[in-house]
């Protein structure tokens, strides 16, 4: 399993606690930046990273903003990617099991650090069942992608 991990300023901090936990779990990951506190624009990330999910080099994706809210937005602009902002473990198992979220998105200003490594712990260790329920769901989403964008995957 291969990550893609991105973050603006806001997020940083975070998105370094959680390259750390990903290294000691030994999953593999990019850091698609932000490198430096310095002040950027998160959907300028939140694009980069999604994408490199999106086109399958990447398995999934985690996006941190200040408040999870802003790459959220962004992330779920392309074509193929389901962006769920979690505030807790829950959210984050019913993002896998429900919504076969494939980007998991946390708001730095919003959780601490031991809430964002459980809920990464539990977003990867939670598969998508595929029951008929919620895949039928799944399925709408991406009609109106298909709709809207002329994409869906
Ligand atoms: C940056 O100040 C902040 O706007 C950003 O991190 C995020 O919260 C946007 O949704």
């Amino acid at each position: 399993m291969k990550i893609a991990v991105g973050s603006d300023h806001a997020g940083l901090e975070m998105k370094n606690a959680v390259l750390d936990f990903l290294k000691e779990i030994g999953v593999a990951f990019r850091d698609f930046g932000a490198y430096t506190p310095d002040s950027v624009d998160y959907p300028d990330i939140g694009e980069s990273t999604a994408e490199a999910v999106a086109n399958g080099d990447f398995d999934a994706g985690i996006l941190i903003c200040g408040t999870g809210i802003g790459m959220s937005i962004a992330a779920n602009k392309v074509t193929g990617i389901r962006a769920a902002l979690c505030t807790n473990a829950y959210c984050a198992e019913m993002a896998r099991e429900h919504n076969n979220a494939n980007v998991l998105v946390m708001g730095s200003r919003v959780i601490d650090v031991n809430t964002a490594i459980e809920i990464v712990g539990t977003w990867l260790h939670t598969d998508f069942p595929n029951e008929p329920r919620h895949a039928k769901r799944i399925d709408k989403i991406s009609g109106i992608e298909a709709k809207y964008n002329g994409g869906g995957r």
